[in-house]
């Protein structure tokens, strides 16, 4: 019964492909299947069933066209990649094992086609370490035969469900992106979309900005933004950090110098704002440029001109510049270190970054934002973080702002052997004390891996609820809860 060989696997295809809904496909096997792969229309839920076990896979046909779903059977392997290239399904529910083609494999052709359809790998042999490769390779979860049909519909439901929350969700976030992107800067926090708003409405005039905010809280990441809003974005974006070089140094690094203007002075040499032309040029640290420079700034921004250090031929230079400080400039002025006529040129606009625990709603971006960057920098494939971890996160101070975060993040995924990472993998200073979970083999900490990421779906898909979670998962409230309280789940305290 089991076909052998191409040709007897394609004369199966033939066969075997009765489409519950489409009838049109099945005399149209030989025509051009549509080439682009349209997003899934409408409400319904479209799923492709691949087994090459023709009784089996009308078994399973069947029963879920009566439950509701559009359904496409597909007699091998082959068959289905070659209809999954011209139609989008939401979901495919492969055996793992056909002659042509394992499941595993077909999840991959499937994946490559459409990174985010989901699949469900039948396993008819039980054998855990099939599923665990399963789950490791992403499959959205895995069943195993004889099949429970009531758990099929459950599962397939919950897949669904989780579908739905992800486009609702990547809607939201594209319309809020659409407002409030700008490359690169997280926001979503009322403060931080003021912020942007307000980067949004200077950039494209030449008007001076002053940055202000605690250290780590963006201002160098915002001149940059501005200065790639602006009409300036060809030209160079120039940095002069005020607090880095003696008095000395810092002058002739800003305005350049003649040869032979002071003892090694070997050569002529352009200043940052000649360099800058045309560009920006931000000036960090702006608190601590000594007084002396302040007054040469100050005819800078008055009369748009100066001279290199040891000549008195004046320069221009078309330059926009933006300013940064994390200190209290007004008592600095106050205390007569800075000059207050400067202060009215430089804060033109002001823009206050609030510090990060002033906008606690960013962090969950954040925290996406930086776990993506550094998975990728690292080459590992990471969920998230463990409830734990993110509680952890999400309840912390951040005296050193985003920067800290960053850190913390980039930190977490360096040490995390686990594709969650867990409390363990934060420092001392924000986790709670909790005792570790000990060595385990690798089979069973992927398996607990594995059960912990079911739960948490299945918490997620029943909105909280447990006796729905434990339900969906086809175990007792009980053992739901003890398996909560196990993987630090609780979300009671
Ligand atoms: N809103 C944000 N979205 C994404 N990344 C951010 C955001 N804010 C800050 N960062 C990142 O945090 C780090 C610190 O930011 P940045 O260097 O701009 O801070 P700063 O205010 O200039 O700090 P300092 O006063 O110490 O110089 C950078 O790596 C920056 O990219
Ligand atoms: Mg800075």
């Amino acid at each position: 019964m089991l076909p052998t060989g191409r040709a007897a696997a394609a004369a199966s295809a033939r066969t075997t492909n009765v489409d519950m809904t489409e009838q049109s496909y099945r005399e149209d096997l030989g025509a051009q299947p549509p080439r682009r792969r349209e997003a899934p229309h409408g409400d319904r839920f479209h799923i492709m069933v691949v087994d090459d076990e023709r009784t089996q896979l009308e078994f399973v046909g069947g029963f879920l066209g009566k439950a509701g779903f559009e359904v496409a059977l597909m007699g091998s392997a082959a068959e289905a990649v070659e209809r999954f290239r011209g139609e989008a399904f939401d979901l495919v529910l492969t055996d793992q094992r056909m002659p042509d083609m394992s499941g595993l494999d077909l999840l991959k052709e499937c994946r490559a086609l459409d990174p985010e359809v989901a699949v469900i790998i039948m396993t008819a042999y039980g054998s855990i370490e099939t599923a665990v490769s399963a789950m490791k390779e992403g499959a959205t979860d895995y069943l195993t035969k004889p099949l429970n049909l009531e758990e099929l519909r459950l599962r397939i439901e919950r897949v669904k469900r989780g579908h739905q929350l992800l486009r609702e969700n990547t809607e939201l976030r594209e319309a809020l992106q659409e407002r409030h992107r700008i490359e690169g800067v997280i926001g979503e926090s009322g403060q931080m979309q003021e912020v942007l708003d307000l980067v949004r409405r200077v950039a494209p005039s030449d008007a001076t900005v002053l940055l202000r905010g605690e250290s780590g809280t963006g201002k160098e990441l915002i001149a940059k933004a501005i200065h790639y809003a602006s009409a300036r974005r060809k030209g160079p974006l120039v940095k002069v950090n005020c607090a880095a070089l003696p008095e000395t140094l810092l002058e002739s690094e800003l305005f350049g110098h003649e040869k032979g203007a002071f003892t090694g002075a070997f050569a002529t040499r352009k200043g940052r704002f000649e360099i800058a032309d045309k560009g920006t040029l931000f000036l960090d640290e702006i608190g601590d440029l000594p007084a002396h420079l302040q007054a040469k700034l100050l005819r800078v921004l008055q009369e748009r001109e100066f001279e290199r250090v040891g000549s008195n031929h004046a320069i221009t230079s078309d330059v926009r510049i933006i300013t940064a400080t994390n200190q209290d400039l007004d008592q600095l002025m106050r205390q007569g270190v800075f000059r207050e006529d400067l202060y009215y040129r430089l804060n033109v606009v002001t823009i206050i970054l609030p510090p990060l625990r002033d906008r606690r709603q960013d962090l969950p971006a954040l925290i996406d934002h930086f776990l993506r960057k550094f998975a990728e920098k690292n080459g590992k494939t990471i969920q998230g973080f463990s409830r734990e971890a993110r509680d952890a996160l999400l309840r912390y101070d951040y005296p050193g702002n985003v920067r800290e975060l960053e850190n913390l993040v980039e930190r977490a995924t360096v040490l995390t052997r686990d594709d969650i990472i867990g409390i363990g993998e934060l420092p001392l200073t924000i986790k709670e004390t909790r005792p570790g979970s000990g060595d385990q083999t690798n089979l069973s900490a992927a398996v607990e891996g594995m059960e912990r990421r079911m739960i948490v779906e299945a918490l997620e898909a029943a909105a909280g609820v447990q006796t729905k979670a434990a339900d969906n998962l086809g175990i007792s409230e009980r053992a739901l809860r003890y398996k909560l309280q196990k993987y630090g789940l609780r979300d009671d305290k």
